[in-house]
């Protein structure tokens, strides 16, 4: 099977450090965070990827090639104007291999250990022409709404409302009948939460959802960001992307931590970081050559490249840009 990743947003929520380096190429756990998806994919069987790209196009062909590596043959298509998530998946479809088979089409900012076997296992059995993965959240106030019936079929889309109608959201993987993918109109701007799938819907086309409550984290902000590479890191998800060392931590061989520092908590150093004496990092995702003083406390923060944090420094839940220096 083929799928498609759109890669190509701007990551607004994640600057400064998207204004360097794409959401999708931002490290978790020791590689870029698209590398995690990719494996994924890898792992269920699927041979040929095409990312989507837009914004910073050339970053991503320029670090997995033919996708050799992982196991994947990768294509790439570039748009020259952002043209949406419907309007990704349109410009991406011709890269696709042609038949008839459906396409699984993934945004490139989900951290999911959804079964995507079995949500495609649904699309087959079900004739849907779109099987969407939901997941049910506590407060779905944030999100766009997907109410389903007891056979899964889904019954609106809902913008976001303050009183939700369900707690069921779009997670943002599915997988799509190829004539719904050739239906979306070339090379305009659009979306296939508020226009592609509403459509579907109005036209009386069956669209389902499956509901896999497995681990699910959208990794827009940049507490979500630090979180994703916790979480690989200590376990709490498993990624074919990444190898357990035994520790709760992952830092780079290239990296040199005081003895007397404490690098805690699925913290990741990437090559050439140094931790000063007496420093704290806990819980942060530290990018390569970042220069933390002693005495400094790092607490659930994301360090950008070549960064300095000064000795002292008491950092929490922050961001810092690439080559920034504090303190
Ligand atoms: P924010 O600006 O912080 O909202 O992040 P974003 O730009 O990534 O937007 P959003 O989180 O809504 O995007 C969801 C997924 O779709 C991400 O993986 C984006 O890379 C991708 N995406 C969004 N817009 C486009 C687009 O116009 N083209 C392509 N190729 N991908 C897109």
């Amino acid at each position: 099977m083929q799928a498609i990743l759109l890669v190509g947003g701007q990551g607004t929520r994640l600057r400064p450090l998207t204004l360097t380096t794409p959401k999708p190429m931002l490290p978790v756990a020791g590689v870029p965070f698209v590398t995690h998806q990719l494996a994924r994919l890898a792992a269920a069987g699927f041979d040929h990827v095409v990312l989507a790209t837009s914004y910073r196009a050339e970053v991503f062909a320029a670090h997995f090639g033919d996708g050799a590596s992982l196991g994947l043959r990768l294509s790439y298509v570039v748009e020259t104007e952002p043209l949406g998530t419907g309007g990704a998946i349109r410009n991406a479809a011709a890269a696709l291999d042609g038949g008839d088979d459906p396409v699984v089409v993934q945004n490139g900012d989900v951290l999911s250990g959804h079964d995507l076997a079995a949500q495609v296992a649904t699309h087959e059995s079900t004739g849907a022409v779109a099987t969407l993965h939901l997941v049910t959240v506590e407060d779905a106030r944030a999100y766009g709404c997907v109410p389903t019936d007891a056979a899964g079929r889904v019954l609106a889309f809902h913008e976001k409302m303050p009183n939700p109608v369900s707690r069921q959201i779009n997670a943002g993987c599915y997988v799509l009948d190829r004539a719904v993918v050739d239906a979306i109109p070339a090379g305009t701007v659009v979306s296939v939460e508020r226009e592609t799938f509403p459509a579907l819907l109005a036209g009386g086309a069956p669209v389902v959802g499956v509901v896999d409550d497995s681990y699910w984290l959208d990794v827009g902000t940049p507490a979500a960001y630090v979180q994703a590479g916790v979480d690989i890191v200590t376990g709490v998800v498993a990624s074919p992307a990444y190898r357990p060392n035994g520790t709760d931590v992952l830092v780079d061989p290239t990296a040199t931590v005081d003895p007397s520092a404490s690098v805690v908590g699925g913290t990741a150093l990437g090559p050439g970081v140094e931790v000063g004496a007496g420093a704290v990092v806990a819980a942060s995702v530290v990018q390569h050559g970042v220069r933390i003083g002693a005495g400094a406390v790092v607490t659930r923060s994301a360090i950008g490249a070549g960064a300095v944090v000064g000795p002292g420094c008491v950092l929490a839940d922050a961001v810092v840009a690439d080559g920034a220096s504090l303190g």
